[in-house]
């Protein structure tokens, strides 16, 4: 699915902001002796912000490339274990019985029923599981170059969004009713919104680190030096000081078991 993506998702995603992890802390009450999964966790952008405040951040992704990725943004000894794993496979990881399960960006791409249905058995009677998405209000921010860069996109990869060698089409049932009719159907929903400064590579890297437009979809090394070159121009002509700020959104479901 990010075949060739890990490198530039471990450069050029945001990851998420200071307060949401202090939010994280103090809902979840983390005070370094819980034992909390990242599921999904790529290079860490959950994993490795919240170690300090947990006892072990299992952080587990099926691509090996994003763990490696991961594990490099690591100095020295750290509390996070990096296991090869996914949704479908999550028993089989021998976890203890954990305090709080994250998904970043990751939960749309499982079986999500299936999945929260295990869940209920390897969390703690008052544990919690947290949805993040890029999501606010059930919209994303828009980049201000995402016209530049959708326009390139069809040019090279065709009309329809790709995912891995299929195209994606979105759940109709949204993550919030998935939870709220499940075992874990006390659901809360927090929001954040903050602007990022991006240097023209930056948002060239960006593309490459997306299910729908890594540089496994474009076929060749030709086609993806092609693609940048393109993308770059159009970019500058735009933004002539080569830097240019993107608005972002954060949404986090917080979803525990009724008291
Ligand atoms: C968009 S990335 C999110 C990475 C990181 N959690 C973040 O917040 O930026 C989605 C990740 O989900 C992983 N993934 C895909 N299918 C999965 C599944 N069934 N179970 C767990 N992770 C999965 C992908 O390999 C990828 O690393």
């Amino acid at each position: 699915m990010f075949h060739g993506a890990a490198p530039y998702y471990a450069r050029y995603r945001p990851g998420y902001p200071p307060q949401f992890f202090a939010e994280l802390r103090k809902r979840l009450g983390l005070n370094g002796t819980q034992q909390v999964l990242d599921l999904g966790c790529g290079t860490g952008q959950i994993a490795i912000p919240l170690a300090p405040a947990a006892a072990t951040v299992f952080a587990v992704d099926p691509d090996l490339d994003m763990l490696d990725e991961g594990k490099r943004n690591v100095a020295g000894t750290s509390n996070i274990e990096w296991l090869r794993g996914d949704s479908n496979n999550l028993r089989s990881l021998n976890l203890p019985l954990l305090d709080a399960v994250l998904m970043g960006k990751s939960f749309h791409w499982t079986d999500r029923t299936a999945l929260v249905s295990d869940l209920d058995t390897l969390i703690q009677p008052y544990g919690a599981i947290v949805v993040v998405t890029g999501e606010l209000h059930a919209a994303a921010a828009v980049a201000p170059w995402d016209d530049l860069v959708a326009s390139l996109r069809v040019k090279y990869l065709g009309p329809r969004r790709r995912a891995g060698s299929g195209t994606y089409r979105r759940a109709e049932e949204t993550h919030f009713d998935v939870l709220a009719s499940s075992p874990f159907s006390n659901v809360e929903t927090l929001g954040w919104q903050w602007n990022v400064e991006r240097d023209v590579d930056a948002i060239v890297g960006l593309q490459f680190s997306y299910s729908y437009s890594n540089p496994a979809q474009f076929g060749s090394e030709e086609r993806c030096v092609a693609f940048a070159a393109e993308l770059r121009a159009a970019l500058l002509d735009r933004y002539p000081t080569g830097v240019a700020t993107e608005p972002l959104t954060i949404e986090a479901l917080i979803a525990t078991r009724p008291s």
